[in-house]
């Protein structure tokens, strides 16, 4: 099939996106955190279509996208208390909520499970979007199973071009990692996924503490309370090597290491601070922004990785950011691209 590529800004592309998914097709479409790959989500024959065209396994279930907090009530058997306050304080937003399902969602959806995800994207494309259509869209990141999330229209096609029906063009995503996922169908609220809702800012509305559920990165033997979570995931095809720690020990690891490296296939992702105190290597560098700022380095991960698989990088050295805000989500979307493993140097008996 030929994946039409639509100007969101022209009033008829969005038009011609809805029709495609009122008839049950797919259409990639921006939010404020990564494109979604959208269909029809009470339709069970349109959601199929999404996990073909990702390859996606079908025990990853997907999240439905509603144009606001009304929209859930057909979708669950019951409202946790705690929904309305998370809804007023963050919504449109970049939060997913998992609640008891009700029997309208497909098992598609849901995986079987005896939950379903639901969020309000903050984009006016999507939203518009979903109003037209008129009903939940379920949407996956936009990208095969297995890469990271694309955050333009261009990177959707790399990914899905002649496996989808339409892009509709929003230009870049502004958060660029994905949604936080919160489970609220326990006793207490808890993270299945760190993203573009800090935890803080979940503890500081909720009033109560909110706990990072058994999903952490690098930890596949832990229950699979969201089976999505694999820790090989959001990954570039190079090698990504993750260091953690005081400057000291992480530059003389870095800099053994780059210097083991072959120049042309080896790059750093280097915060700003970084820059100048490893100024003497060799290699690709791209500028994450500052550490004191991991939302900035969040916006720009993605592409990063994209833009230097493009370049044939092979090897990617990078270091965690501070895991306040943001961080944890970086950090978190940084660990699984290296396949789980951090290397602490310096750190008793794990030296890099
Ligand atoms: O920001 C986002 O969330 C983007 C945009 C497009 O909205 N979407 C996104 O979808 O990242 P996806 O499918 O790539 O990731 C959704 C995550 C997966 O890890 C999945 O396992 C989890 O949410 N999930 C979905 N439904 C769930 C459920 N009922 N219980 C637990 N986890 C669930
Ligand atoms: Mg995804």
């Amino acid at each position: 099939m030929e994946t039409l590529l639509l100007d969101a800004a022209r009033p008829e592309a969005l038009e011609h996106a809805a029709q495609l998914l009122r008839a049950g097709r797919l259409v990639a479409f921006p939010t404020e955190t990564v494109y979604g790959l959208g269909a029809r989500g009470l339709d069970p024959d349109a959601v199929e279509r999404i996990f073909i065209a990702k390859g996606r396994p079908h025990s990853d279930p997907v999240i439905l996208h509603v144009a606001d907090a009304t929209w859930v009530r057909e979708l669950v058997r019951e409202t946790p208390p705690l929904l309305a306050t998370l809804a007023e304080a963050f919504w449109p937003g970049p939060l997913t909520v998992v609640l008891p399902r009700s029997a309208r969602v497909p098992d598609l959806v849901t995986a079987g499970m005896d939950s379903v995800a639901v969020r309000v994207p903050a984009h006016p494309v999507a939203l518009e979007l979903i109003r037209r259509v008129g009903e939940p869209i379920a949407a996956p990141s936009a990208n095969l199973f297995g890469r990271t999330s694309p955050t333009v229209a261009h990177h959707v096609l790399q990914d899905l071009a002649g496996r989808i029906d339409a892009v509709l063009d929003g230009g870049s995503t502004t958060v660029g990692v994905e949604s936080t996922v919160l489970d609220l169908c326990g006793e207490q609220p808890a993270i299945l996924r760190p993203g573009g809702i800090t935890r803080e800012a979940l503890e500081a509305v909720l009033g109560c503490a909110v706990y990072l559920r058994g999903a952490a990165a690098g930890d596949d033997t832990a229950p699979q309370r969201s089976p999505g979570l694999l820790t090989r995931h959001y990954s570039p095809r190079a090698e990504v090597l993750l260091y953690d720690g005081p400057d000291a020990a992480v530059y003389s690891a870095v800099r053994r290491v780059a210097r083991e490296s072959d120049p042309r296939t080896t790059a750093l992702l280097l915060f700003s601070e970084d820059l100048e105190p490893l100024r003497d290597l060799a290699g690709e560098r791209v500028d994450l922004g500052s550490r004191a700022d991991p939302a900035q380095a969040a916006h720009a991960l993605y592409a990063a990785f994209r833009d230097l698989d493009a370049r044939g990088i092979r090897r990617i050295l990078v270091r965690t950011a501070p895991p306040a805000g943001l961080g944890a989500a970086l950090n978190d979307r940084l660990t699984r691209a290296a396949s789980g493993r951090v290397h602490r140097p310096g750190a008793d008996g794990n030296a890099a």
